[in-house]
């Protein structure tokens, strides 16, 4: 079950009130749309994820929330009103990482995939029959800063992985136990970037939600690694239309992590369109 992060500091900087017409752009299993019905009277909410998986499982049963199927690249080709707030909690959700078929996680053995939205694209193994060693090297160093790139692609396009398992392998064969998790981790996280090219969907989805965002409203985006903050925040900074609201990231406090350990890297940032 995915546990929502920083959910009571992001219904205090969505601002949320009754009345107000809300987007979340990654409803996941709906933990932070919960929250905002919860906290308010809306007048509505519109639900979005491209993963189809997650939306056949959703449970919430209310008739103020419009369920998308959709990515928040194209966001205002999706929502045709002016909206009060926006929430991008981005990333993977639990429900992701925790299903052995989807081979988002290195702990599970399957299809070297990595598609949120299996509906479009291509499987990461078939990526991996066209890359050069230097394209994968760059992947690996920009996106999952792991600096043993080199070695770590050479060995992949060497061996052509087809599924999770056998990339563990040869990153078990070239890398010392000590650390080995991280690296594991780094290196999956690279891939999972690359083939749903988050960073130009996050850097495109700001400047969508900017667009649909009424005088005054609130965009609120929670990151989880250093790449994904650095574009919210020199977004946030550089957009004209937009006044910074949280100077610094709002990070979850210790007993969130305690309850949470996936909260442990996210941060949260708010800007308000003027
Ligand atoms: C961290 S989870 C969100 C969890 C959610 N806030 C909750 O409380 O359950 C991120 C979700 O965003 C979705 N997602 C990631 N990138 C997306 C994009 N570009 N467009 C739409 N959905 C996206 C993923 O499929 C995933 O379900």
């Amino acid at each position: 079950m995915h546990n929502p992060v920083l959910v009571d500091e992001t219904l205090f900087w969505l601002d949320v009130k009754n009345g107000g017409i809300y987007v979340d752009c990654t409803l996941g299993n709906g933990g932070h749309t919960k929250a905002i019905f919860k906290k308010a009277n809306v007048s509505k909410v519109y639900g979005i994820d491209r993963d189809a998986e997650a939306l056949s499982r959703f449970e919430i049963e209310n008739k103020k929330l419009k369920i998308i199927g959709g990515n928040f690249r194209s966001l205002s080709g999706i929502i045709k009103e002016k909206v009060d707030g926006i929430l991008f909690d981005i990333g993977v959700s639990s429900e992701q990482l925790d299903s052995p078929e989807r081979g988002f996680s290195y702990r599970f053995d399957a299809p070297l995939d990595f598609r949120m939205d299996r509906s479009c694209g291509v499987p990461c193994f078939e990526l991996l029959e066209e890359f050069s060693q230097d394209e994968l090297e760059l992947i690996i160093k920009n996106y999952g800063e792991e600096h043993r790139g080199k070695k770590i692609a050479a060995e992949i396009i060497k061996n052509k992985p087809k599924t999770t398992g056998e990339l563990v392998e040869i990153i078990r064969r070239i890398t010392p136990y000590k650390g080995r998790s991280r690296v594991l981790a780094r290196v999956f996280q690279a891939l999972r970037i690359f083939i749903n090219e988050e960073l130009e969907c996050l850097g495109e989805g700001l400047y969508e939600a900017t667009k649909i965002l009424k005088k005054g409203g609130r965009v609120c985006v929670i990151s989880y690694h250093s790449l994904e903050d650095r574009i919210v925040k020199h977004y946030f900074r550089e957009e004209p239309n937009l006044n910074v609201l949280t100077k610094r990231p709002i990070c979850p406090n210790e007993s969130e992590v305690s309850r949470n350990p996936r909260a442990r890297s996210a941060k949260l940032r708010c800007a308000e369109k003027q």
